[in-house]
C-alpha cells in the first residue's frame, strides 16, 4: 500500500514582537480586551522581511530537520494569502533559493486552510505521479494586509512561515485521512482581503484597490465554531478512528474562544489542543505548520502517536488531516 509519511518540520518568525500593550498606542484598544476576547498576547510583525524570506527560512529549517538535501525535492507547494509579489508565485522564488532544480513549484491560495489544502494536494501528487517528495510551506507577512487603524482586526493577525517535508511512504504511518470544502458564497460576505484596481482604457468603471482585511468578526466567529468540530469528525469517521486514540488536534490558531468552545461541542478536554496563539496570533496558513514544528522541537510528538490537523478560513474554506507518525 502506497502511503505519504512526514518526514521534518521547521518554522521560523520575525524576531519583532508586538505584544497587546504595544497596540494601545496604535489603536483604542486594551491588553484585557484582546487577552479575554481572543486569548493573545503577542505576535510577530515583520520590520522588513518579506514572505519569501520568512518561507525559505522555515524552509531550510524543514529540509535539515528532515535530513534533506535541495535535489531530494521534487514539487513545492505555498500556502499564502500575503505573497511579495503576483508574480513569480512564492513557490517558485523558494525553488530559486533553495536551489531545487528538479522541482516544480507553485503556490495555493486558500487562506488559513492553505497549509493544509496544500498537504492534501501534495500528498494527492505523490501518490499519483512521478513526485516522490514535496516540501509544503504556509508563509504569511499579514501585517502587509492589516488595516492598522481597524482595531477590531489588528490585533489579531501576525507574521510567519511553517513548513513540512512529506514523501513516499510504504510503512503504515502516514496521512491516513484527509478533508477539504469551500463556501465561495459566504466568504465574499464576510473576510476579504486585497481587491486590485481595474483601471484600464477599456474599463467602464473603474474599480478602486482595497487592499486591507475586513472581517465580519461574529460570522466567521459562527462559521468557525461550527467546522471546527465538524472536521475533527469527519477525519475520525473517515479514518475509522475515535477521538481517545489522538494524541493532538492542531487547530487553526486563530482565538482562544473558537477553540475552547471546539472543545466544548466535541466534549473533549481543552488540553487535547495545542494552541500558541498567545504568542503568534493568527499567522492565517503559516499557524498551523508552526504549531506542528513546536510540537516536534519540543518532543512532544513520538513515533506512533496520531494527530488531527483543523484549519478554517476565508474563502470561506475549511480542511483537516489525521497523520500518524
Ligand atoms: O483566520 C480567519 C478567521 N478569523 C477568525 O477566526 C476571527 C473570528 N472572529 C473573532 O475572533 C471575533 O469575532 C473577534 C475577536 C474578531 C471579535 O470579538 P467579538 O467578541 O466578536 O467582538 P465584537 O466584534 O462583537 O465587538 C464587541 C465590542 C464592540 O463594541 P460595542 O459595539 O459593543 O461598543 C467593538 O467595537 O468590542 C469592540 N471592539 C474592541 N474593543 C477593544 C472590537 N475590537 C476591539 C478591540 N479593543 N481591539
Amino acid at each position: 500500500m502506497k502511503g505519504v509519511k512526514v518526514v521534518g518540520f521547521g518554522h521560523y518568525c520575525p524576531e519583532n514582537i508586538i505584544s497587546n500593550k504595544d497596540l494601545e498606542n496604535i489603536v483604542d484598544t486594551t491588553d484585557e480586551w484582546i487577552t479575554k476576547r481572543t486569548g493573545i498576547k503577542e505576535r510577530r510583525i515583520s520590520s522588513g522581511e518579506g514572505t519569501v524570506e520568512l518561507a525559505y527560512k522555515a524552509a531550510v529549517a524543514a529540509l535539515k530537520n528532515s535530513n534533506c538535501g535541495s535535489d531530494d525535492i521534487d514539487l513545492i507547494i505555498v500556502a499564502t494569502t500575503s505573497p511579495d509579489k503576483i508574480m513569480p508565485s512564492t513557490a517558485c522564488s523558494i525553488q530559486g533559493l533553495l536551489g531545487c532544480n528538479k522541482a516544480v513549484a507553485f503556490d495555493i491560495s486558500a487562506a488559513c486552510s492553505g497549509f493544509v489544502y496544500s498537504l492534501i494536494v501534495a500528498s494527492s501528487l505523490i501518490k499519483g505521479t512521478d513526485k516522490k517528495r514535496a516540501l509544503v510551506i504556509g508563509a504569511e507577512v499579514l501585517s502587509r494586509i492589516v488595516d492598522w487603524n481597524d482595531r477590531g482586526t489588528c490585533i489579531l493577525f501576525g507574521d510567519g512561515a511553517g513548513a513540512a517535508v512529506i514523501e513516499l511512504s510504504n510503512e503504515e504511518e502516514g496521512i491516513v485521512s484527509t478533508c477539504f470544502s469551500s463556501d465561495g458564497g459566504l466568504g465574499e460576505k464576510s473576510l476579504v482581503a486585497g481587491q486590485l484596481e481595474l483601471n484600464t482604457p477599456f474599463a467602464k468603471e473603474k474599480i478602486s484597490e482595497k487592499r486591507y482585511i475586513e472581517m465580519k468578526g461574529a460570522e466567521v466567529f459562527k462559521f468557525a465554531v461550527s467546522v471546527l468540530p465538524d472536521v475533527v469528525n469527519d477525519l475520525l469517521k473517515k479514518a475509522d478512528e475515535r477521538i481517545e486514540n489522538i494524541k493532538y488536534i492542531v487547530p487553526h490558531q486563530a482565538n482562544l474562544r473558537i477553540i475552547n468552545e471546539a472543545a466544548r461541542r466535541l466534549d473533549i478536554d481543552k488540553d487535547k489542543f495545542y494552541i500558541n496563539v498567545d504568542k503568534y496570533g493568527n499567522t492565517s496558513a503559516a499557524s498551523i505548520p508552526i504549531a506542528l514544528s513546536e510540537l516536534f522541537e519540543k518532543g512532544l510528538i513520538k513515533r506512533g502517536d496520531k494527530i488531527i490537523i483543523a484549519a478554517f478560513g476565508g474563502g470561506l474554506t475549511w480542511a483537516g488531516a489525521l497523520i500518524k507518525f
